[in-house]
């Protein structure tokens, strides 16, 4: 009973939107963008729960049709909200290198 009632937030949470790829299937490339998203976003960013932190959880971030924002989930407007920023979410353009950001897209392809 305790297990079923700790499961009630995460089913109702989620809305039926199965779990990611597990981090011990990650490919080289998408290991390495997990590392960039653990020390650029995972601050902010939940990756594998739905709740928020400083901004939205990116939990399915494409594996849904809109962001948080409305904006279509494709990698030239996820791509726009990292190099420049939204609102309260600082750029980090200038930290990262064009290879992290691809990793880092790749990464968030798997979440
Ligand atoms: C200092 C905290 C902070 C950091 C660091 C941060 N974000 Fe955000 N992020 C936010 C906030 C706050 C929002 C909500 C912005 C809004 O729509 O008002 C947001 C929104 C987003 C969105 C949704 C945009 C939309 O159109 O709805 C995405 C995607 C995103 N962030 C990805 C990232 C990625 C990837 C990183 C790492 C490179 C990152 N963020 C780093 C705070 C942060």
């Amino acid at each position: 009973m305790l297990a079923l009632l700790g499961l009630l937030p995460f089913l109702a949470g989620c809305k039926s939107l199965p779990p990611g790829k597990p981090l011990s299937s990650l490919t080289a490339e998408e290991a390495r963008g997990r590392g960039v998203f653990v020390s650029a976003c995972a601050r902010c960013h939940n990756a594998y729960e739905t709740q928020a932190l400083h901004g939205p959880s990116l939990y399915g971030v494409f594996r849904k049709p809109y962001l948080p924002s409305g904006a279509p989930a494709r990698d030239d407007r996820v791509t726009e909200v990292i190099l420049h920023g939204r609102n309260l979410m600082p750029p980090a353009g200038g930290d990262l290198t064009q290879q992290q950001l691809q990793d880092l897209l790749r990464y968030l392809h798997t979440l």
